[in-house]
């Protein structure tokens, strides 16, 4: 039995910028669980969706009896345009990092509440915390906990890691939790349980996420059709400064004048980034940390 466990997040802001449109076609790169994408079919509108995740794959099956207006794709966000598509989008959105249905499974073990085999990665490629963790150097880890969990002490972290695994390799998500507890380092993390820096840093790199995103950002103005919106929504500080740097760096300045020197550029229409509501984070806390930011594409 498909059961679908993730709640879309910001949902009525995503809409109210395709509000009063009819018969758009949308590109959902992260269908997930397929929340966005079902408010879009229910609204008449023509979904492509992707995603990497073979549940997502189960879920669109089901969409696709009782919805005619939804193609899904099994890849990778980054490569689309290999599906030789043949089209541009009215809408294209990102809903980044990985859903509820990932958080739960134990294969795939991002939860620290959950005693998994070491793995993070849900988008089934071949590197994995297991790897990071047991095989990585010294620097290649520092990189990784400095770079990407943002943690003051990398290099004594890493430095710990390697001589704990020299004992005994590091194979859970508990074993790991003991180890970093052990490692005498100091997590900034009041708020947050304190592993939350060195499981974020490897989650990024086991999926390649940043650069998932730098390359799709880098092509998808040759998907946008003039007018159309590209939203995107991040949770994490080092996502956020890649999609933010990028509308910035292409925001069109006055009529013909874009920044980027290109003959295309967006009219930034979140200045600021949206975030929920606190109605919102009250009924789903994953909620909390989401930026929703929104350019329309002109060209
Ligand atoms: C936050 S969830 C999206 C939830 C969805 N919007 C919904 O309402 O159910 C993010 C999804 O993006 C997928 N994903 C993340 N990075 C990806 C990538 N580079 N290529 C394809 N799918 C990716 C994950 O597998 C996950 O299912």
């Amino acid at each position: 039995m498909i059961k679908n466990q993730h709640v879309p997040i910001m949902t009525k802001e995503i809409i109210s910028f395709i509000e009063g449109k009819n018969n758009l076609s949308i590109l959902d790169c992260t269908f997930g669980g397929g929340g966005h994408s079902k408010e879009f079919l229910e609204r008449g509108h023509f979904v492509t969706a992707i995603d990497q995740d073979e549940y997502s794959l189960k879920i669109a099956k089901k969409f696709k009896k009782k919805y005619k207006n939804i193609s899904f794709h099994k890849t990778n966000f980054a490569y689309f345009e290999l599906l030789n598509l043949n089209k541009k989008f009215n809408f294209i959105l990102l809903d980044l990092g990985f859903s509820s249905n990932q958080l739960s499974d134990k294969n795939i073990g991002l939860s620290f509440k959950i005693n998994s085999n070491l793995n993070m990665n849900y988008l089934g490629g071949d590197l994995n915390a297991y790897k990071i963790i047991n095989f990585y150097n010294i620097e290649e880890l520092q990189r990784v906990f400095s770079l990407y969990g943002e943690i003051n002490q990398a290099e004594k972290l890493a430095k710990y890691i390697v001589n704990r695994r020299s004992i005994k390799k590091i194979n859970t998500n508990f074993e790991l939790i003991e180890v970093l507890r052990d490692s005498g380092v100091n997590f900034r993390s009041k708020k947050i349980h304190f592993a939350t820096q060195a499981f974020q840093a490897l989650r990024i790199e086991s999926n390649s996420e940043l650069e998932n995103l730098s390359i799709f950002l880098n092509k998808v103005h040759n998907f946008l059709n003039p007018g159309s919106c590209l939203a995107i929504i991040s949770f994490h500080s080092l996502e956020d400064r890649i999609v933010k740097n990028y509308f910035k760096n292409n925001i069109l300045k006055k009529i013909n004048t874009y920044s980027n020197n290109k003959d295309w550029g967006y009219c930034n229409l979140t200045k600021k980034p949206l975030i929920a509501t606190k109605s919102e984070i009250i009924e789903n806390n994953r909620s909390r940390s989401a930026k929703l930011r929104v350019g329309r594409f002109i060209n």
